[in-house]
């Protein structure tokens, strides 16, 4: 073993700080060696690939990525493939990019529909025309949200629901909807409404299912979002905080994105017990359903809504995961930057036991 871990950034991007990386990128790096190991930032360019390879293989025992998919120089297929070539060579990836697809696609959700994280008339539409087939019928089934895969912060996220409420209130569930059909569609990423037809409307979303990793998802609205999206953030096993994300009051908000103006505020995991204690059975479910490795991932969130259950009682809906560039910046005196350290070294050492 070397004692040695690199972390791979890309330069530049609105994610970096005045030192040219993550905020929380060189207190991960002083963490690691804090602990008596080796640890340096390198910033991934494809031009660089190969000598890239050959002196973390000679060097490192395990990589850290830190990358956000949507802004790789290239694309992320050459980064993915000098990932591989680093896992081949032997190193502990974190995660690998099996892992970051498995659990960072939004069709993760379909794959946990059996499971009570996700209700079980979630699903995905990878061809275009699946999708005008089915979603005709779901839509009578109540309101919905269509997800995209690529992009982020609530761009081509669709609360989908139809113009006269009579309507749906009357319509038969599982007769599919005309095209001509009016329907109101509201995307996260700012809360605002537009008028479109059915058919209008899937012809425009046919974007998100056509080109590469493209995919829509169909899930139920979860009409509790009002109250917040509850946000456990992960080092490995372990929650380390929760983030309450209220979307901003009124109209036809959904969105907890912080830019179409949500309130988060800030809680330590022990505000959350019940939350915590369904996601503590829950995560062994996940990590089967989702990891290659069987490992969750080194830094991950997962986002909660709110649900009633058939007595009532609160229940908890999964919404979404993230792995691939989570942060955790505005928590650094929280002693986060430690546990990925020794989680990290923990890995590297039980791989190499
Ligand atoms: N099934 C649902 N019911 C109600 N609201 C939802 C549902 N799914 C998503 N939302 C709302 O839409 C917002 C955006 O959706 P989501 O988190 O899936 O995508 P995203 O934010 O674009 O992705 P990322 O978080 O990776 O940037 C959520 O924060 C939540 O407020
Ligand atoms: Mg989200």
């Amino acid at each position: 073993m070397h004692k040695a871990i690199v972390v791979f950034e890309v330069e530049g991007g609105s994610d970096k700080g005045p030192d040219g990386h993550r905020k929380d990128t060189m207190p991960i790096v002083e963490a690691i060696k804090a602990n008596g190991w080796d640890s340096e930032v390198i910033y991934y360019h494809p031009d660089n690939a190969e000598e890239i390879v050959e002196r973390v293989s000679q060097n490192f025992d395990a990589y850290i990525s830190r990358v956000n998919p949507g802004n790789i120089p290239g694309g992320e297929k050459g980064y993915f493939d000098l990932l591989t070539k680093l896992a081949d060579a032997g190193l502990v990836g974190m995660s690998t990019p099996a892992d970051m697809m498995a659990y960072g696609a939004k069709d993760a959700l379909v794959k946990l529909n059996d499971t009570p994280l996700v209700p079980e008339d979630t699903a995905a539409y990878y061809e275009v025309s699946d999708f005008h087939e089915t979603f005709p019928a779901s839509l009578s089934f109540g309101e919905r949200v269509l997800k995209q895969n690529r992009g982020s912060t609530g761009e081509g996220i669709w609360r989908v629901r139809l113009a006269d409420a009579d309507l749906a209130a009357s319509v038969e569930p599982g007769t599919a909807l005309p095209l001509d059909t009016a329907l109101k569609c509201t995307e996260a990423v700012d809360n605002k409404t537009h008028d479109y037809t059915l058919g209008e409307f899937m012809d425009f979303c046919d974007q998100y299912i056509i080109g590469y990793n493209g995919m829509l998802v169909d899930m139920r609205f979860m009409p509790r979002i009002v109250e917040g999206e509850i946000r456990i953030l992960l080092v490995g096993n372990e929650p380390v905080f929760i983030v309450h994300k209220k979307p901003a009051e009124g109209g036809d908000n959904f969105s907890a994105t912080l830019f179409s103006g949500a309130k988060y505020t800030y809680d330590k995991p022990e505000a959350w017990p019940e939350l915590l204690e369904m996601f503590e059975n829950a995560r062994p479910v996940i990590a089967e359903k989702l990891g290659e490795t069987g490992h969750v991932p080194l830094i991950w969130t997962a986002d909660f809504m709110l649900a009633d259950d058939e007595n009532g009682e609160d229940t908890y809906v999964l919404g979404e995961i993230n792995c691939s560039c989570v942060g955790f910046t505005s928590e650094l005196d929280m002693g986060i930057q430690e546990k990925v350290a020794a989680e990290a070294i923990s890995r590297v050492e039980a791989a190499n036991a």
